[in-house]
C-alpha cells in the first residue's frame, strides 16, 4: 500500500468522529508494569490485580533476550523493504485464508476505510508443520522467527499457567485446545504525512487466548482504560501482554480483554504480534468452579469455529462481539 506519499489517500480517511483525536492520558497513567523474575505469589497478584483493571500490562525481566527481540524486529523490517515482487506471493485478501498470509489493513476487500497498516501472517504450533510455508527471504528469516516463536509461545504458556493459578483454576486448565495454536502477525505501520486522519488500527479486542506484544521503540499503542485512552509508550525489552476475548468469558468477566487501537506517525513502526489462541473445535464457556448460585454465568457455551466468523463482521459494523454470548441477549 500506501509508502511514503505527501496526501493521505482518501480512502484511508477516517470520517472526524472515528480519528484519533488528541484526548489521550498523559503517559504517567500508564498500565502497570510487572517484573517476571519476582516472588510467584506476588507476581501471580500482580497479573491478576493488572488484568482485572487495565487487561494489559508490560512485562520485563521475561527470559526472552533482548538480541532475539531486536534480531526479529530487524528480520520483519527487512521483509517489507524487499520489493513487490519478492512479497507478492504470500499476498492475499482471502480473509479465511489461514496460512502465511501478506495483507494490508484488515479486511481490504469489505471494510468502508482502510487503515495504515501492512501486515504478514504466520502460524507457528507446531513449528515443523509451519515454517516451510514462511519467507525464505531476508535468509535469517525462517532461523531467527522459528527461535523467537518457540521462546514468546512458552513464555505465553508460563503466563497463562500464573493465570489459571490466581484465578483458582484446576492445574493445566489453559493447556490443550485453549492455548494449541499460536499465530504471529508481523504489523508495519508505514510512515503517515498526517497522523490525524488515519488509524493504524480501529479500536478492537483480540479474540484469542492471550496476547505478546513486541513493539520495539515506536509508540503508537494505545488502551481504552475508564473511556480514555491511555498511550502505552515503549519500554525497552519489554513485552505488551493482554488479555483476550476468550479468556475474559473462561474467567466470567473476572479479567478484562480491554479494546485498544494503533496511532499512525511520522515514522515507520514495526511491531510483532503473538497469539496463543484456542483451536477452532473446543468449546469455550465460562470455567465451571468459577460459577455458582450467587456468580451465576455471564456468557453462554459456544464453539471457537463460530465465534471467529462471527466477530470479523461484528467488529467492521461498530458492534460489541460478545454480546450476543452473554446470556439473557
Ligand atoms: C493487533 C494489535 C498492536 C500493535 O495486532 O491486534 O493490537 O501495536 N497490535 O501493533
Ligand atoms: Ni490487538
Amino acid at each position: 500500500m500506501c509508502s511514503i506519499q505527501s496526501v493521505v489517500p482518501e480512502s484511508y480517511i477516517l470520517p472526524p468522529e472515528r480519528r484519533p483525536g488528541q484526548h489521550v492520558v498523559p503517559p504517567c497513567n500508564t498500565i502497570p508494569v510487572i517484573d517476571l523474575d519476582g516472588n510467584r505469589n506476588e507476581l501471580i497478584q500482580e497479573i491478576i490485580k493488572a488484568s482485572q483493571e487495565y487487561g494489559f500490562f508490560q512485562l520485563r525481566n521475561h527470559g526472552v533476550s533482548e538480541e532475539l527481540m531486536k534480531d526479529v524486529l530487524v528480520v520483519a523490517k527487512e521483509f517489507f523493504d524487499l520489493p513487490v515482487e519478492e512479497k507478492q506471493r504470500f499476498y492475499s485478501e482471502d480473509p479465511h485464508n489461514e496460512g502465511c498470509r501478506l495483507k494490508t489493513s484488515i479486511d481490504f476487500v469489505n471494510e468502508k476505510v482502510h487503515f495504515w497498516r501492512d501486515s504478514l501472517r504466520q502460524n507457528c504450533h507446531p513449528l515443523e508443520e509451519h515454517i516451510q510455508q514462511w519467507p525464505e527471504n531476508p535468509a535469517r528469516y525462517r532461523e531467527v522467527f522459528g527461535l523467537y516463536s518457540v521462546e514468546v509461545r512458552n513464555l505465553g504458556l508460563r503466563i497463562l499457567d500464573l493465570i489459571c493459578e490466581g484465578l483458582g483454576l484446576e492445574t493445566g486448565y489453559f493447556e490443550g485446545g485453549l492455548s494449541q495454536g499460536h499465530m504471529m502477525s508481523l504489523n508495519h505501520y508505514p510512515p503517515c504525512s498526517d497522523p490525524t486522519l488515519v488509524l493504524g488500527l480501529p479500536k478492537h479486542g483480540d479474540p484469542f487466548t492471550l496476547t505478546l506484544l513486541n513493539q520495539g521503540d515506536v509508540p503508537g499503542l494505545q488502551v481504552l482504560k475508564d473511556e480514555q485512552w491511555v498511550a502505552v509508550d515503549p519500554l525497552p525489552n519489554a513485552f505488551v501482554v493482554n488479555i483476550n476475548h476468550m479468556l475474559q468469558i473462561i474467567s466470567n468477566g473476572k479479567l478484562k480483554s480491554a479494546y485498544h487501537r494503533v496511532v499512525a506517525s511520522n515514522v515507520a513502526r514495526m511491531t510483532i504480534v503473538s497469539f496463543i489462541r484456542p483451536s477452532m473445535d473446543v468449546l469455550i464457556e465460562p470455567a465451571k468452579s468459577l460459577v455458582s448460585e450467587s456468580n451465576p454465568p455471564l456468557y453462554k457455551c459456544f464453539r471457537f469455529r463460530d465465534f471467529s466468523r462471527t466477530y470479523i463482521t461484528d467488529t467492521h459494523e461498530g458492534k460489541d462481539p460478545l454480546e450476543h454470548l452473554m446470556i439473557g441477549s
